[in-house]
């Protein structure tokens, strides 16, 4: 039994010449304890960095308030900051003073660190009448292209060429102006409806999106633009309408709080046969999630408006499938494979939403799940354990799926790639550790 050695994240190396990187930084999971007690949700990622992008349509100051602490969000914060908007962050709030736009040319270096930063393209343009947005590159999920968002632009009236790898977007005539027009999008693209949807509160007259995007953090993004003045109509259906203005005044405005976080934790609740409380979440917001639970055995109960409690009773077999969002999110996929590999029966996931999101079904194999990947299907037969092994995260949720597997594993998981996670999840590790979880992040001379 390894003795629980104090962190120390400067160990020295082995190498003196070579500080250590973050990515010699590892998670070490020691399994099967239960958890108990309550864990509190952070603001949700996906809503924030939407957000973040948005407060670039404001003409005056904005204050963001419940914004999660992630590397993503410091990235976002870098990206908006070389623009010229100046930024003032506490733990509490991070203030926007967008008064003194200067630039409309978004760095590569920093763009290319964080794929959310293209959101920026669609309030550029409506801000300044023109943006340089260099193309996010793919990610380990797909290839994640951007051609919705080019589309609905230009449907705007912008003028887009991609040279160099850089979308140059400009809205010719005397305003610079964009203009409403009905935009229909050939898939419900989170980001697309998000880009367009804030292009269009500063355009000439209406604009409609048929086929949008229903997440609720489309809405969020929706309920900020409108706490500026923004004129918004059909969020959270597949059809939004938006009355274009001239200006948009300062705001204080709350994320809400992360469903995917929330789902996460109510996946370890079910994989460890623990029950703990959850808050404070939006329930309508994790539906499928805990009807996809509730049919495995582990019961969800409504302590309060905004906060669950989690009921295991067993672990069963059962599908899901993932899709637009009311239908189970993508982003769940892999922490939901992760309990079903302990599910007794045949369990199918079918991945409907990116292409290639299936690398953890590799790294759970080697804890002993038993997996058969077909395509964007795989197909899980219930094993009695799993068993802790050194693995590799691939992308932000197959980190959480490889965490869950290690709490309820026998033995220890060494998870290697902890900076996945860190891009989004707010002290992860520390929210586990609360509740009663075995969990440290150690240097990989310390693991050893
Ligand atoms: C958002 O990504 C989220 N990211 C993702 O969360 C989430 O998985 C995804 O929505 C789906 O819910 C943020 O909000 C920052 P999409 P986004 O556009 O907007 C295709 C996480 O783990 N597509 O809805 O990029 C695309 O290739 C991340 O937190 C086009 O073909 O997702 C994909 O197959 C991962 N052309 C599908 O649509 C386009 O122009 C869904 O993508 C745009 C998208």
């Amino acid at each position: 039994m390894v003795e629980d050695r104090p962190i120390n994240t400067s160990a020295p190396v082995s190498t003196p010449t070579e500080a250590p990187e973050k990515s010699a930084t590892v998670l070490k999971i020691t399994g099967g304890h239960s958890l108990s007690g309550e864990v509190r949700i952070s603001g949700a990622k996906n809503s924030a960095l939407a957000i973040m992008a948005g407060t670039l349509l404001c003409s005056d100051e904005c204050r963001l308030t419940n914004i999660p602490d992630l590397a993503d969000i410091k990235r976002m914060s870098d990206v908006i900051r070389a623009l010229g908007v100046g930024i003032t962050a506490s733990p509490q709030a991070i203030d926007f003073d967008t008064r003194h736009l200067s630039t409309s040319e978004a760095p590569y270096e920093l763009v290319s660190k964080l794929r959310a930063s293209f959101f920026i393209i669609g309030p550029l343009l409506a801000r300044m009448g023109e943006a340089q947005v260099p193309l996010p590159g793919g990610c380990a999920i797909g290839a994640r292209p951007v051609d919705l968002h080019v589309r609905g632009l230009r449907a705007m009236g912008a003028e887009v060429m991609i040279e160099h790898g850089v979308v140059h977007a400009t809205v010719r005539g005397s305003r610079r102006k964009l203009q409403g027009a009905k935009i229909y999008l050939d898939y419900p693209s989170v980001g697309a409806t998000e880009t367009l949807m804030m292009a269009a509160t500063l355009a000439e007259g209406q604009t409609i999106i048929e086929n949008a995007a229903q997440e609720p953090e489309v809405v969020d993004l929706a309920n900020f633009c409108r706490s500026m003045g923004a004129t918004i109509m059909g969020d959270g259906s597949n059809k939004i309408i938006i009355q274009g203005c001239d200006r948009l005044h300062s705001t204080d405005y709350p994320i809400i709080p992360d469903r995917i976080e929330a789902g996460t934790f109510l996946v370890a609740g079910a994989i460890t046969q623990s029950a703990f409380s959850i808050f404070p979440v939006v329930p309508d917001h994790l539906l499928p999630v805990i009807a996809k639970l509730e049919e495995t055995g582990t019961k969800v109960i409504a302590e309060s408006p905004d906060r669950l409690r989690l009921q295991p009773q067993g672990l069963r077999a059962t599908d899901i499938e993932t899709l637009p969002y009311p239908g189970f999110p993508t982003d769940m996929q892999a922490q939901f494979m992760a309990l079903l590999t302990l599910c007794e029966g045949s369990s199918v996931v079918t991945e409907t939403v990116f292409e290639n999101r299936m690398h953890h079904v590799a790294e759970l194999s080697r804890m002993g799940a038993a997996i058969k990947l077909k395509g964007n299907n795989a197909i899980i037969n219930g094993v009695p354990f799993l068993s802790g092994a050194p693995v590799m995260a691939t992308d932000l949720r197959a980190s959480a799926a490889l965490v869950l597997a290690g709490l309820a594993a026998e033995g220890t998981t060494i998870m290697h790639g902890i900076h996945h996670m860190d891009r989004g999840y707010d002290d992860l590790e520390g929210k586990f550790k609360a509740l009663g979880a075995k969990i440290e992040r150690l240097t990989t001379v310390e693991a050893e």
